[in-house]
Protein backbone atom coordinates (compact mmCIF):
# COMPACT_ATOMS: atom_id res chain seq x y z
CA UNK A 1 0.00 0.00 0.00
CA UNK A 2 1.69 2.95 -1.32
CA UNK A 3 -1.09 5.63 -2.05
CA UNK A 4 -0.87 8.32 0.64
CA UNK A 5 -4.55 8.67 1.06
CA UNK A 6 -4.69 4.79 2.00
CA UNK A 7 -2.15 4.94 4.36
CA UNK A 8 -3.29 7.97 6.00
CA UNK A 9 -6.56 6.12 6.32
CA UNK A 10 -5.41 3.14 8.06
CA UNK A 11 -3.10 5.20 10.52
CA UNK A 12 -6.33 7.05 11.63
CA UNK A 13 -8.76 4.39 11.27
CA UNK A 14 -11.16 6.74 9.06
CA UNK A 15 -10.79 9.37 6.01
CA UNK A 16 -8.56 11.52 7.28
CA UNK A 17 -7.25 14.83 6.09
CA UNK A 18 -6.78 15.74 2.18
CA UNK A 19 -2.94 16.06 1.43
CA UNK A 20 -1.30 16.98 -1.67
CA UNK A 21 0.02 14.37 -3.90
CA UNK A 22 3.27 16.85 -4.59
CA UNK A 23 3.89 16.88 -0.47
CA UNK A 24 4.39 13.04 -0.51
CA UNK A 25 7.50 10.88 -0.66
CA UNK A 26 9.32 7.41 -0.07
CA UNK A 27 10.60 8.43 3.50
CA UNK A 28 6.80 9.34 4.54
CA UNK A 29 5.23 6.26 3.09
CA UNK A 30 8.29 4.41 4.93
CA UNK A 31 7.15 6.31 8.40
CA UNK A 32 3.17 5.77 7.87
CA UNK A 33 3.73 2.52 6.75
CA UNK A 34 5.00 1.43 9.88
CA UNK A 35 3.47 -1.44 12.24
CA UNK A 36 5.04 -4.27 14.49
CA UNK A 37 6.10 -7.32 13.43
CA UNK A 38 5.90 -10.18 16.05
CA UNK A 39 7.01 -13.04 13.75
CA UNK A 40 9.59 -13.82 11.31
CA UNK A 41 10.78 -15.65 8.29
CA UNK A 42 13.91 -17.90 8.58
CA UNK A 43 15.95 -15.17 6.28
CA UNK A 44 19.27 -14.34 8.14
CA UNK A 45 20.17 -10.34 7.50
CA UNK A 46 22.52 -10.19 4.50
CA UNK A 47 26.08 -8.73 5.31
CA UNK A 48 26.37 -5.18 5.91
CA UNK A 49 22.85 -4.43 7.12
CA UNK A 50 23.25 -4.41 10.63
CA UNK A 51 26.26 -1.89 9.98
CA UNK A 52 23.96 -0.04 7.75
CA UNK A 53 21.22 0.26 10.16
CA UNK A 54 23.60 1.12 12.90
CA UNK A 55 24.51 4.02 11.29
CA UNK A 56 21.35 5.43 10.51
CA UNK A 57 20.99 5.31 14.40
CA UNK A 58 24.52 7.26 14.81
CA UNK A 59 22.98 9.59 12.28
CA UNK A 60 20.32 10.70 14.47
CA UNK A 61 20.83 13.93 16.61
CA UNK A 62 22.29 13.63 20.15
CA UNK A 63 22.56 15.74 23.04
CA UNK A 64 25.30 18.05 22.92
CA UNK A 65 27.32 15.32 20.55
CA UNK A 66 27.96 13.26 23.82
CA UNK A 67 26.86 10.61 21.83
CA UNK A 68 25.49 8.88 25.65
CA UNK A 69 24.30 5.35 23.94
CA UNK A 70 25.16 1.89 22.68
CA UNK A 71 23.69 -1.10 21.50
CA UNK A 72 24.15 -4.52 22.26
CA UNK A 73 23.76 -6.73 18.95
CA UNK A 74 22.41 -9.96 19.57
CA UNK A 75 22.23 -13.20 17.65
CA UNK A 76 23.37 -16.13 19.57
CA UNK A 77 20.37 -18.26 20.25
CA UNK A 78 20.94 -18.91 23.60
CA UNK A 79 21.45 -15.97 24.51
CA UNK A 80 18.00 -14.74 23.18
CA UNK A 81 16.64 -17.39 24.65
CA UNK A 82 17.63 -15.74 27.85
CA UNK A 83 17.00 -12.42 27.54
CA UNK A 84 12.97 -13.68 26.55
CA UNK A 85 12.87 -15.30 29.18
CA UNK A 86 13.73 -12.06 31.32
CA UNK A 87 11.24 -10.24 28.90
CA UNK A 88 8.17 -11.60 29.65
CA UNK A 89 8.90 -14.79 27.27
CA UNK A 90 8.00 -13.55 24.54
CA UNK A 91 8.76 -16.21 21.58
CA UNK A 92 10.09 -13.62 18.82
CA UNK A 93 13.02 -12.20 21.16
CA UNK A 94 13.55 -16.42 20.24
CA UNK A 95 12.73 -15.85 16.62
CA UNK A 96 13.95 -13.13 15.19
CA UNK A 97 17.27 -13.25 13.45
CA UNK A 98 19.13 -9.67 15.29
CA UNK A 99 17.74 -8.93 19.12
CA UNK A 100 19.40 -5.39 19.38
CA UNK A 101 19.66 -3.84 22.80
CA UNK A 102 19.68 -0.34 23.08
CA UNK A 103 21.32 1.31 26.28
CA UNK A 104 21.45 4.47 28.32
CA UNK A 105 25.39 4.32 28.37
CA UNK A 106 26.91 6.77 30.99
CA UNK A 107 29.80 4.12 31.56
CA UNK A 108 31.94 5.77 28.37
CA UNK A 109 31.54 9.72 29.61
CA UNK A 110 32.82 8.21 33.47
CA UNK A 111 35.61 6.75 31.52
CA UNK A 112 36.59 10.08 29.81
CA UNK A 113 35.44 12.03 32.35
CA UNK A 114 38.29 9.96 34.85
CA UNK A 115 41.24 10.03 32.25
CA UNK A 116 40.98 13.50 31.89
CA UNK A 117 41.10 14.14 35.37
CA UNK A 118 37.69 15.25 36.66
CA UNK A 119 35.23 13.45 38.92
CA UNK A 120 32.50 13.13 36.92
CA UNK A 121 29.95 14.28 39.63
CA UNK A 122 27.68 15.41 36.61
CA UNK A 123 26.94 11.89 35.80
CA UNK A 124 25.21 11.41 39.30
CA UNK A 125 21.96 13.26 38.29
CA UNK A 126 18.87 12.75 36.94
CA UNK A 127 19.34 15.05 33.94
CA UNK A 128 22.31 12.41 32.61
CA UNK A 129 19.81 9.53 32.82
CA UNK A 130 16.69 11.17 31.10
CA UNK A 131 19.37 12.29 28.27
CA UNK A 132 21.19 9.11 27.75
CA UNK A 133 17.96 7.68 27.80
CA UNK A 134 16.11 9.66 25.03
CA UNK A 135 19.19 9.59 22.55
CA UNK A 136 19.18 6.06 23.30
CA UNK A 137 15.53 6.28 21.92
CA UNK A 138 15.97 8.58 19.17
CA UNK A 139 18.94 6.22 17.85
CA UNK A 140 16.79 3.16 18.01
CA UNK A 141 13.78 4.98 16.18
CA UNK A 142 16.46 6.23 13.49
CA UNK A 143 17.00 2.35 12.72
CA UNK A 144 13.50 1.06 13.08
CA UNK A 145 13.01 3.59 9.96
CA UNK A 146 16.37 1.93 8.35
CA UNK A 147 15.68 -1.45 9.22
CA UNK A 148 11.50 -0.51 7.39
CA UNK A 149 13.15 1.25 4.42
CA UNK A 150 14.82 -2.01 3.81
CA UNK A 151 11.73 -4.04 3.76
CA UNK A 152 12.37 -5.25 7.37
CA UNK A 153 10.51 -5.77 10.45
CA UNK A 154 10.79 -4.91 14.18
CA UNK A 155 9.36 -4.74 17.15
CA UNK A 156 10.52 -3.01 20.79
CA UNK A 157 10.22 -4.75 23.93
CA UNK A 158 9.87 -2.75 26.81
CA UNK A 159 9.85 -6.18 28.43
CA UNK A 160 13.93 -5.98 28.75
CA UNK A 161 13.26 -3.74 31.97
CA UNK A 162 11.20 -6.12 33.51
CA UNK A 163 14.69 -7.86 35.16
CA UNK A 164 17.27 -4.94 34.87
CA UNK A 165 19.93 -6.27 36.96
CA UNK A 166 19.73 -9.72 34.98
CA UNK A 167 19.69 -8.34 31.35
CA UNK A 168 22.96 -6.24 32.37
CA UNK A 169 24.87 -9.31 33.76
CA UNK A 170 24.03 -11.50 30.52
CA UNK A 171 25.01 -8.69 28.39
CA UNK A 172 28.23 -7.79 30.64
CA UNK A 173 26.90 -3.91 30.80
CA UNK A 174 29.36 -2.72 33.20
CA UNK A 175 28.11 0.26 35.97
CA UNK A 176 26.29 3.35 34.94
CA UNK A 177 25.21 1.43 31.93
CA UNK A 178 20.70 0.49 31.26
CA UNK A 179 19.18 -1.63 28.70
CA UNK A 180 16.19 0.64 27.96
CA UNK A 181 14.41 -1.94 25.45
CA UNK A 182 15.42 -4.46 22.65
CA UNK A 183 14.19 -4.40 19.49
CA UNK A 184 13.50 -7.72 17.28
CA UNK A 185 15.24 -7.37 13.85
CA UNK A 186 14.36 -9.45 10.84
CA UNK A 187 12.41 -10.04 7.77
CA UNK A 188 8.85 -10.70 8.48
CA UNK A 189 7.10 -13.86 8.07
CA UNK A 190 4.91 -13.40 5.21
CA UNK A 191 2.47 -16.10 5.98
CA UNK A 192 1.60 -13.54 9.05
CA UNK A 193 -0.76 -10.88 7.71
CA UNK A 194 0.11 -7.84 9.81
CA UNK A 195 -1.68 -4.30 9.56
CA UNK A 196 -1.15 -0.62 9.92
CA UNK A 197 -3.06 0.02 13.77
CA UNK A 198 -4.82 4.00 14.17
CA UNK A 199 -3.35 6.31 16.26
CA UNK A 200 -4.94 8.46 18.33
CA UNK A 201 -7.07 11.92 16.16
CA UNK A 202 -4.91 14.99 15.89
CA UNK A 203 -6.69 16.73 17.69
CA UNK A 204 -6.14 15.09 20.92
CA UNK A 205 -2.39 15.02 20.45
CA UNK A 206 -1.91 18.39 18.57
CA UNK A 207 -2.24 21.23 20.64
CA UNK A 208 -1.86 24.94 19.35
CA UNK A 209 -0.19 28.05 21.36
CA UNK A 210 -1.40 26.27 24.61
CA UNK A 211 -2.36 22.46 26.05
CA UNK A 212 -5.74 21.51 26.59
CA UNK A 213 -6.85 18.47 28.23
CA UNK A 214 -10.79 19.11 28.08
CA UNK A 215 -10.63 19.66 24.30
CA UNK A 216 -9.42 15.90 23.92
CA UNK A 217 -12.95 14.00 25.70
CA UNK A 218 -14.48 13.99 21.74
CA UNK A 219 -11.53 12.95 20.43
CA UNK A 220 -10.92 10.00 22.86
CA UNK A 221 -14.44 8.69 22.92
CA UNK A 222 -14.26 8.78 19.04
CA UNK A 223 -10.88 7.09 19.08
CA UNK A 224 -12.31 4.39 21.39
CA UNK A 225 -15.22 3.62 18.77
CA UNK A 226 -12.59 2.91 15.94
CA UNK A 227 -10.33 0.86 18.65
CA UNK A 228 -13.01 -1.35 19.50
CA UNK A 229 -13.85 -2.06 16.10
CA UNK A 230 -10.65 -2.59 15.17
CA UNK A 231 -10.02 -4.98 17.83
CA UNK A 232 -12.96 -7.00 16.39
CA UNK A 233 -11.87 -7.19 12.75
CA UNK A 234 -7.96 -8.14 13.90
CA UNK A 235 -10.03 -10.44 16.61
CA UNK A 236 -7.52 -9.06 19.17
CA UNK A 237 -8.33 -10.77 22.81
CA UNK A 238 -8.60 -6.57 24.36
CA UNK A 239 -11.65 -6.49 26.50
CA UNK A 240 -13.42 -3.29 26.16
CA UNK A 241 -12.11 0.26 24.45
CA UNK A 242 -8.90 2.00 24.26
CA UNK A 243 -9.39 4.11 27.04
CA UNK A 244 -10.27 0.84 29.60
CA UNK A 245 -7.76 -0.82 27.99
CA UNK A 246 -5.22 1.66 28.75
CA UNK A 247 -6.55 2.70 32.25
CA UNK A 248 -5.72 -1.07 33.48
CA UNK A 249 -2.42 -0.68 32.49
CA UNK A 250 -1.86 1.80 35.00
CA UNK A 251 -4.36 1.26 37.54
CA UNK A 252 -2.07 -0.48 40.20
CA UNK A 253 1.99 -0.76 40.62
CA UNK A 254 1.45 -4.74 39.70
CA UNK A 255 0.33 -3.33 36.22
CA UNK A 256 4.25 -2.59 35.96
CA UNK A 257 5.29 -6.12 35.65
CA UNK A 258 7.82 -5.88 38.08
CA UNK A 259 8.97 -2.48 36.63
CA UNK A 260 7.85 -0.62 39.73
CA UNK A 261 11.56 -1.16 41.17
CA UNK A 262 13.04 0.16 38.48
CA UNK A 263 14.43 3.13 40.37
CA UNK A 264 15.67 0.52 42.97
CA UNK A 265 17.15 -1.81 39.66
CA UNK A 266 18.98 1.59 38.62
CA UNK A 267 20.96 2.53 41.86
CA UNK A 268 22.03 -1.14 41.55
CA UNK A 269 23.04 -0.28 38.19
CA UNK A 270 25.01 2.76 39.34
CA UNK A 271 22.73 5.27 38.49
CA UNK A 272 22.42 7.71 41.54
CA UNK A 273 19.52 9.83 39.20
CA UNK A 274 20.15 13.02 42.29
C1 LIG B 1 9.36 1.41 24.06
C2 LIG B 1 8.41 0.35 23.51
C3 LIG B 1 8.32 -0.86 24.14
C4 LIG B 1 7.52 -1.88 23.59
N1 LIG B 1 7.50 -3.11 24.19
C5 LIG B 1 6.87 -4.14 23.58
C6 LIG B 1 7.02 -5.46 24.09
O1 LIG B 1 7.68 -5.73 25.11
N2 LIG B 1 6.39 -6.46 23.39
C7 LIG B 1 5.67 -6.24 22.25
O2 LIG B 1 5.16 -7.21 21.68
N3 LIG B 1 5.51 -4.99 21.77
C8 LIG B 1 6.10 -3.94 22.38
N4 LIG B 1 6.02 -2.67 21.87
C9 LIG B 1 5.24 -2.43 20.64
C10 LIG B 1 3.96 -1.64 20.91
O3 LIG B 1 3.03 -2.48 21.52
C11 LIG B 1 3.41 -1.13 19.55
O4 LIG B 1 4.37 -0.25 19.00
C12 LIG B 1 2.09 -0.40 19.72
O5 LIG B 1 1.09 -1.29 20.14
C13 LIG B 1 1.65 0.24 18.41
O6 LIG B 1 1.56 -0.76 17.41
P1 LIG B 1 2.40 -0.65 16.04
O7 LIG B 1 3.85 -0.53 16.40
O8 LIG B 1 2.11 -1.92 15.28
O9 LIG B 1 1.90 0.54 15.33
C14 LIG B 1 6.75 -1.63 22.43
C15 LIG B 1 6.84 -0.37 21.81
C16 LIG B 1 7.66 0.61 22.34
C17 LIG B 1 7.77 1.94 21.63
Amino acid sequence: MTNPQELLHSRYGEKPFQTQESDWNHILTTLLSHRSIRSYSLNLLPHGILELIIASAQSAANSSNLQTWSVVAVEDKQRKEELSKLAGNQAHIRQCPLFLVWLADLARLAHIAESQGFSGDGLEYLEMFVMATVDATLAAQNAVVAAESLGLGTVYIGGIRNHPEEVAAILNLPTSVFAVFGLCVGYPNPEVETVIKPRLPQSAVLHRETYSLAVQEEALSHYDEIMKAFYQQQQMNVAGDWSEHSAKRVATSQSLSGRDRLREALNNLGFKLR
